[in-house]
């Protein structure tokens, strides 16, 4: 799941180590890491947290200039010590750790048994490592070797090799997308890894391999090649993130600082792209030109879990001001429906990471189609940001809380300028509208900052109700994508059931749960739809559920009708999911906190998903 490794003049495992710490967000349930030492490669790997690991090197020091680690997600085989990263094969002279599935594990299992090759885990990853010694045993170079090895897989992967053979490299390689490989580049000394954050605080220029790439990465420099060994020049970013930004501070848990961090992080998603002065917006790196802007017949949002509910509300906001049909699609679904796209069709991919497997699979399957391909991605350098016609870059720097917060309202107010930029190249934005609609953005950062001066009063309806088992959540309209987000918050951190409807559809179903045990969270801003909420609330009341009302303030209507409320100030409707969400991300963390969980690493989940 997380990789690091380096190879320079210092030593390897305390980099490795807090590499892999800073990682941890990333969610795994094992950890190792392989250091050559006094020409020998050593392994010390566990299962269960870093700090476990970090204590077995303690009394089992490792000291060498070369180093690769890993925490791990389970796919083939259980969370242990013996199926724990790195793997090192028969001669104990090459080392492997990997992210991705083998699709023909078994088939290449066989094989080499049938040679005589002896497994000690039940992973898919040591298969990788007995190829490449089979090769290297011929006489063929290490680079060499692990090409062969990777042109033999199936699937798709993220891998990174040593071998004490030729101790001045590391070869690191991507294939598909099982997650990101980037290569740190330093002075005298070199870095990978599986994500920016690892190494962050050691460089800020970084590389980011292509599918079917691979790195020889030496103290003094790389070279990139493709698999099939053609050099290509390596663009080399440079990435603005701030270090610091990755640490918690004074807060408890990263989430509760990400919840705070979004009045800056909305600040940022509108510098530079926002002239409030013409009402104009600018969105470069989209490439949207007038002609396609005109051409596009249909758009596809296509994402993943917070990403496809900030995708709901912006398929109302482009369908609203840019008058374009829009779907949403859950990406895992969408690949496999043979979604009809034409060279008028958007696809437009919204990710946290960039690097979510489903995601890009349905962005390439878009590709395959003829579609124009757009990611709104956070992660700078991401497969998603790489492969997209034109892009637009979340300003939410980075998420470490599983749990995403601040990358969900980035792109709803992301799909806003969308919305307005669309509109107004296509003609159906009146320019007098369009000038409201952006003077309206201006107002984002102290809406936000206003709904979390009231946090206190979220604690305390969460100390109250941290006991709840189950929790329906309502919404209409804008709002509606709120109720199943606040909902996923609710379930991702605290465990509680929490479910999610519109609710208009309350009467054809749900209304049957509705009793003393069954709360109704109903999100009720002043918005468009704020007459229907209140017959909802109503009907809900009159069947004994208790009721937790998101309201504007000033509102008298609903604190007759409540338990209790979320106070948000009064917003321009399109924009008000980017406030009304925030007490509901404050009352999931609350719970969570208040019960004890582990915040920002929830149990089954991971950061993101590169499996499919
Ligand atoms: C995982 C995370 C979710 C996230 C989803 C999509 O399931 O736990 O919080 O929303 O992936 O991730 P992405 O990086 O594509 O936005």
């Amino acid at each position: 799941c997380g990789i690091v490794g380096y190879i320079g003049h210092r030593n390897a495992t305390p980099i490795i180590l807090n590499g892999l710490k800073r990682l941890e967000y990333r969610g795994y349930d094992s950890a190792g890491l392989a250091v050559l030492q006094d020409g020998r490669i050593e392994v010390r790997r566990d299962a269960g947290k870093l700090s476990k690991l970090a204590a077995l090197v303690e009394s089992q020091p490792l000291n060498g200039h070369v180093g690769i680690g890993h925490t791990r997600w389970a796919t083939h085989g259980e969370p242990s010590a013996r199926n724990a990263h790195p793997h090192v094969g028969s001669t104990g002279e090459v080392v492997v750790v990997h992210n991705g599935i083998v699709e023909n594990f078994l088939e290449l299992r066989a094989d080499l048994e049938a040679e005589g090759v002896k497994f000690n885990s039940d992973t898919d990853t040591e298969v990788i490592v007995h190829l490449v010694e089979r090769f290297l045993a011929s006489g063929t170079s290490l680079e060499e070797s692990v090409r062969q090895a990777l042109r033999q897989l199936r699937g798709a992967h993220g891998i990174v090799v040593l071998s004490s053979r030729e101790p001045d490299k590391i070869i690191a390689a991507r294939i598909g997308n099982a997650g990101g490989v980037v290569v740190g580049v330093g002075e005298g000394e070199m870095f990978v890894a599986s994500d920016i954050p690892a190494i962050l605080e050691h460089t800020r220029q970084m590389i980011f391999l292509d599918s079917h790439q691979m790195a020889v990465v030496k103290a003094d420099g790389v070279v990139v090649k493709t698999l099939s060994g053609q050099v290509v020049t390596p663009q080399v970013h440079h990435i603005s993130w701030d270090p610091v930004a990755a640490e918690k501070g004074e807060y408890r848990h990263f989430m509760q600082k990400e919840i705070h961090e979004q009045v800056r992080s909305l600040t940022d998603t509108l510098a530079g792209r926002v002239d409030f002065d013409e009402g104009t917006i600018r969105l470069p790196q989209l490439n949207l030109t007038p002609e396609l802007a005109r051409r596009i017949q249909r758009i596809y949002i296509t994402a993943c879990g917070t990403a496809a509910h900030a995708g709901m509300v912006g398929k109302i906001l482009i369908e609203r001001i840019a008058r374009i049909p829009v779907e949403v699609d859950i990406a895992s679904e969408f690949r496999y429906r043979d979604p009809i796209i034409d060279a008028d069709t958007v696809v437009l991919a919204i990710s946290q990471s960039g690097e979510t497997a489903d995601t890009l699979a349905a962005m390439d399957e878009s590709r395959r189609k003829g579609a124009t391909l757009w990611a709104i991605v956070n992660a700078i350098g991401s497969q998603a940001m790489r492969i997209a016609d034109g892009y637009i870059a979340m300003q939410a720097g980075p998420e470490i809380g599983v749990a995403s917060t601040k990358a969900f309202t980035a792109p709803l107010v992301d799909l806003y300028m969308l919305a307005i930029l669309l509109g107004d190249l296509r003609g159906t934005l009146p320019e007098t509208e369009r000038k409201r609609l952006v003077a309206d953005l201006r107002l984002i950062p102290d809406l936000v900052s206003r709904c979390l001066d009231r946090e206190a009063e979220v604690v305390q309806v969460a100390r109250e109700m941290r006991y709840i088992r189950n929790i329906l959540y309502l919404g209409r309209g804008i709002n509606m994508p709120i109720a199943y987000e606040g909902a996923l918050k609710l379930k991702e951190i605290s465990y509680i059931h929490a479910e999610a409807y519109p609710a208009g559809e309350m009467k054809h179903g749900p209304i049957a749960l509705i009793d003393r045990d069954m709360p109704v969270l109903a999100i009720a801003p002043k918005d468009p739809w704020y007459e229907k909420m209140i017959s909802q609330i109503e009907q809900a009341k009159a069947r004994g559920g208790s009721v937790i009302a998101v309201a504007t303030e000033g509102d008298e209507r609903l604190p007759a009708l409540c338990d209790h409320i979320f106070w948000v100030p009064d917003a321009p409707w399109m924009l008000s999911p980017v406030v009304t969400v925030i007490p509901l991300q404050l009352f999931a963390y609350h719970i969570a906190a208040l019960r004890g969980l582990d915040v920002d690493q929830p149990r089954n989940l991971a950061k993101s998903v590169t499996v499919e």
